[in-house]
């Protein structure tokens, strides 16, 4: 397989241990673990039942309790329909992999991971790129995303919220979105791996509580 060098992550590895002010991190500070249990109301109590833990295999898809956590971050989600992956990473991977076919049409938002236009390009498939303007706050023109979205488009993957802009798509938007991949026939991947993260309401993506697709 033939795929682009990974820009972002290159330029980081390079950069990012030796720089005084690293403005280019996208993740919150990191927590200690101390400092998760205080956030979560515990305390090192609860650790005892970590240190128990035999490490084996585990749950190939993840253990059903992780699951049904995961579940109750949606409305309407069922553990069958969750797996678990190491990481977003991961997870973008299986998808594109499993998906994408050469010669399939795909459309990606840009700027984004990149992993969701190198990946399909390294497969064959041919990646429409749908620009992000400053003048539409970043947030993808529907009208050229419905004329790219050509029928029998494989997959739309976007990406909300957006690394690296911030811009945030509220619900009536994802779901114009979700109907233009609906037309076309086509899989959305939808990169949520900053869900959570909004500093404005419940911090989830869209209005009004979880509110999740
Ligand atoms: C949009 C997006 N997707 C995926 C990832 C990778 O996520 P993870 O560290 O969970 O593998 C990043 C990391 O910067 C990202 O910005």
């Amino acid at each position: 397989m033939k795929i682009e060098p990974f820009g972002v992550e290159i330029w980081m590895n390079e950069w990012e241990t030796r720089c005084t002010y690293n403005l280019a991190e996208t993740c919150v500070e990191s927590l200690t673990i101390a400092g998760l249990l205080q956030l979560t109301g515990r305390n090192s109590d609860d650790l005892s039942e970590v240190l128990g833990m035999k490490m084996t295999y585990g749950a190939i898809r993840g253990s059903d309790r992780l699951r049904d956590a995961i579940c109750g971050l949606y409305d309407r989600q069922t553990r069958e329909n969750v797996i678990v992956t190491h990481g977003t990473i991961g997870a973008n991977m299986l998808v594109h992999k499993t998906l994408v076919e050469r010669g399939d049409k795909v459309v990606a938002v840009v700027p984004t991971y990149q992993q969701h236009y190198s990946i399909p390009a390294s497969i064959g498939a041919e990646v429409t790129q749908i620009h992000l303007r400053a003048e539409n706050a970043y947030l993808p023109d529907l009208d050229e995303l419905r004329a790219a979205a050509v029928p029998g488009t494989k997959l739309i993957a976007i990406n909300n919220p957006n690394n690296p802009t911030g811009a945030v798509m509220d619900r009536d938007f994802l779901l114009e979105i979700v109907e233009i991949a609906r037309s076309a026939g086509a899989w959305l991947l939808c990169d949520e791996v900053y869900r959570g993260t909004g500093q404005k309401g419940s911090g989830m993506t869209a209005r009004g509580g979880r509110g999740s697709l």
